[in-house]
């Protein structure tokens, strides 16, 4: 997949973050990591734009090469239209998972394969931030994840900014009990945003 160079329409700026999540669960494991991280970066002044794909109407990319990588908008018009501009004002970007099979859920794939539509402007100059929860802990248990998010940054040029994986958390009550939550936060409080 080629990377243009058309211009941006929009330029990330300021100290804006957006979260994205891909878990069903309101009261999950994920959330609470992203609840955590959120909370620690409004403290450092961060405007955030929260996503949360698995309540939200987004259609799985269907290939058909309308956009162009970002040359037309994408052919549907569904709640990737109010995620998009935030994308692109945004100097970092959250993803914020359970783990599904050794990766990311389907809800949140669904939003990172609509990055097709803004490929070419999402490129460049952008920090990413991973957190995740798993039930399983052996070591290897977010390999094939964090490879696929590295992958990710390296392809869009962004820096990665920083990871929560959260081992052997399957309920709320496991990652409550756990340092995760305060990890996330102190992540949050921590990392550059602009
Ligand atoms: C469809 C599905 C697939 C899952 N796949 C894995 C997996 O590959 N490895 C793992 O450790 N846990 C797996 N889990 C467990 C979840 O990652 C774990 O329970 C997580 O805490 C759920 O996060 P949430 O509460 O934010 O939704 C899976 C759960 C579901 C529902």
């Amino acid at each position: 997949m080629g990377a243009g160079s058309l211009p941006a329409l929009a330029a990330p700026g300021g100290k804006k973050v957006t979260v994205i999540t891909g878990s069903p669960h309101r009261r999950g494991t994920s959330f609470l990591l992203a609840d955590e991280f959120i909370r620690g970066v409004r403290e450092q002044g961060a405007e955030v734009f929260r996503f949360d794909s698995a309540f939200r109407r987004v259609t799985a990319c269907s290939g058909c090469d309308r956009c162009g990588l970002g040359a037309a908008p994408c052919v549907y018009r569904d709640d990737m239209f109010e995620l998009n501009p935030h994308l692109l004002e945004s100097d970092l970007i959250v993803f914020c998972t359970p783990l599904y099979y050794y990766g990311f859920s389907a809800q949140l794939k669904l939003v990172i394969d609509r990055f097709y539509a803004i490929n070419t402007q999402f490129h460049h100059g952008r920090r990413a931030v991973l957190l995740a929860t798993a039930w399983n802990s052996q070591d290897w248990t977010f390999e094939s994840l964090v490879s696929h998010y590295k992958t990710l940054c390296r392809y869009m040029d962004w820096e990665d900014a920083g990871m929560v994986l959260g081992y052997g958390c399957g309920t709320r009550s496991s990652i409550e009990a756990s340092d995760y939550p305060k990890e996330a936060y102190e992540l949050g409080q921590k990392v550059r945003i602009s």
